[in-house]
Order: structure tokens, then sequence, then C-alpha cells
């Protein structure tokens, strides 16, 4: 059994999508017979807070995809969380003109171990469990590790992310996806660079207003890093966004839908056609005692239907044939 289950854990490292999608999938979430899908809000997001702490800034950067691993942005500057989890922490701790990182380590929060050992244990609930009000869902994700800066003590780590159901929000505003993010920084960091031979204004500017991180707009909100009653750390989050309404369904698999009504709607056509004949045909058979075609109700007509489709396409041809090499033909 043992080594069964660790040749499936092997091989479902080789592939990380398949590892993510055994734990746990946010495009198809079930909670209390209601269906969510999270995938719009899959992709690499960042979101940091800062504290003051006497003299120094204390930031710690947020990463996560709830949708898949982290991959190449589990590492940040020279910290690494490890590739194959889901969300991570970055604590850096600048000096208070912030412009050298005094210290700093990188925290795994939720994922799986780098070889896909352990577990992401989600644990989803509804909102309206709690509180009738509120709707959306709680989603409840571990696997992580955290180390006490003072006792230097490892503790599990987890994230508890509350969907909350907001149907004018995606859930990406004020959020930028990563790649491009890292774009950005880079051309920044090659303007700096560049501007760094007039040094005349640079010392004046270095200093920009403290931010902590929040953004009041931004779907995404941090609410707290810390301990919980057992003993584990916990990165709290809030998601306003549509996908987390009870009863979304618009973009979930919509051509799908759209096949199913109109499938429906053929199958209802050819029973009430069906319906109808085997009516007609009987009423037919018991009243006037029709016998071959003349069962079929209107079977005068049907009879007809191959000749006047003849015709007809005998027409069409006619007209295309008409205005290519004979011109004014169909016209008579
Ligand atoms: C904290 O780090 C982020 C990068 O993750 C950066 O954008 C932000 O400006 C930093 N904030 C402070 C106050 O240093
Ligand atoms: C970050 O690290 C500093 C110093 O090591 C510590 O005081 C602080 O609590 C840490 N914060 C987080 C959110 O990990």
């Amino acid at each position: 059994m043992r080594i069964l289950s660790s040749a499936f854990i092997s091989a479902a490292s080789l592939l990380p999508n398949l590892a993510s999608a055994v734990t746990f999938d946010c495009s198809q979430i079930n909670a209390d017979g209601y269906k969510y899908n999270l995938k719009p809000l899959g992709g690499v997001h960042e979101i940091f807070h800062a504290e003051q702490v006497g003299d120094l800034i204390v930031n710690t950067t947020y990463v996560l995809n709830i949708c898949n691993v982290l991959g190449s942005a589990a590492n940040f500057e020279e910290y690494k969380c490890g590739t194959s989890r889901r969300i991570c922490g970055f604590n850096r701790t600048l000096t208070a003109d912030h412009t050298s990182v005094q210290s700093g380590f990188a925290f795994p929060i939720a994922g799986l171990e780098h070889m896909g050992q352990g577990a992401i244990d989600t644990k989803v609930t509804r909102l309206k469990n709690e509180d009738s009000d509120r709707e959306g869902l709680r989603v409840k994700l571990s696997g992580g590790k955290y180390e006490e800066p003072d006792t230097k003590k490892k503790k599990n780590a987890g994230a508890v992310i509350e969907f909350e159901c907001d149907p004018g929000r995606s859930g990406l505003e004020g959020l930028v996806e990563e790649d491009s993010k890292r774009l950005l920084r880079a051309r920044e960091e090659g303007e700096d660079g560049g501007d760094g031979n007039n040094e005349g204004d640079g010392n004046g500017e270095e200093k920009e207003p403290f931010s902590d991180g929040s953004d009041p707009d931004r779907s995404l909100q941090f609410k707290s890093f810390g301990k919980a009653d057992d003993d584990s750390y916990v990165l709290s989050l809030n998601w306003k966004t549509r996908y987390a309404c009870d009863h979304y369904t618009e973009g979930r698999g919509s051509s799908s839908n759209h096949w199913g009504f109109f499938t429906w709607l053929i199958i209802i056509f050819f029973l009430c056609a069906a319906a109808y004949l085997i009516f007609g045909s009987w009423l037919n058979y018991n009243r006037y005692g029709a016998r071959g075609w003349d069962l079929l109700p209107h079977g005068d007509t049907l009879r007809d239907v191959p000749y006047l489709f003849q015709d007809w396409l005998r027409r069409v041809v006619n007209t295309f044939q008409g205005t290519g090499s004979r011109g004014g033909y169909s016209a008579v």
C-alpha cells in the first residue's frame, strides 16, 4: 500500500497540474449542493502588508494562486518558498528609509511540498451557514509551515479565504497579473539605473510615502496573519467576487449550457411531432378506417414532400446557375 501511494505521489509530482487537480479544483467547487467556479480568479496575484516596527518596516508580501501551483512566482528576490506551493509569504525587514533589506525569509502558507508530499486539506463552507446575511464561500487551505521568529519553532500554516458574493465585482479589481507586474518592476529598476548618474535629486525622492499595502478599492483584501486557536498560523484574506454568488451561472460553461438548451428544444420538437403523427394516425385509423399513407395526418401533403423538395432544389440550382452563366434566366 505504501509503495503504491508513494508511486502515485511521485507520478503526481511530475505533473503539477494533475497534483493540484487531485487536491483542490478551483473550477469545480461543491458546497451544500451549490456549484461554484473560481477559475477566473486563478493566476498568480500578489499583495503586501507593511508595518512600521520602531524604525524598521516589516513588509510581508503574499503571493497566491488558488487554481494552480505558484511555479517560478514562488521565488521572490533571493527568497525561495517551493514552486509546488499555492500561497507563499515573503517577510522582509527593511531599514526605515526602506532602501535596503535587513533580513528576510520565505514561508509556505498553503500547498504541497516539493515532491508532492503533504496535503492541502481543503475545507469549503458556505458563509450562509454561520450568518444568513452573508453569501459566499470560506475556503481553508493548508499544508504550509511557519517558523516563529522568536521561538524558532516550526508551526503549521494555512490560509482562510472568504470569497464574498459581490455581483458588481469580478474579483480582479486592483490586482495586477504577476507576469506584467514583474515586467514593470524590471523596467523601473532599469530606469533607476539610468537615473543613477545624476544623483542630485536622488536623495529627495528616495523616500516615498509609507503605504501599509491596503487599498480599499481592491477586491482582494489582507485581513490578518497570526496564530489561531489551534496553534497554527493563519493568513486571512477577503475576496469580493461575483463568482462566489450562489446563483452565478453566466460564464460557467455557458457554451455547454446553450448546447444543452438547444438539444432539449430539438428533442421536444421531435417528441411533439411524433405524438402528433401517432395520435393523428390513430384517429384516422379509428374514424375513417384509413390504411397505408392515408393513416398519416395530412398524408397527401406528406406524400408530396419529396416532389416539393425536388422542385425547390431545382429552383435554387437554377438561380445560382442563372446568376453565373445564363443571366436573366432565373427571372423568367
Ligand atoms: C513592500 O513590498 C512590495 C513588493 O512586494 C512593494 O511593492 C512595496 O512598495 C513595499 N512596501 C513598503 C512600504 O516597503
Ligand atoms: C516578519 O519577521 C519579523 C522579524 O523576523 C517578525 O517580527 C514579524 O512578526 C514577521 N512578520 C510576519 C508576518 O511574518
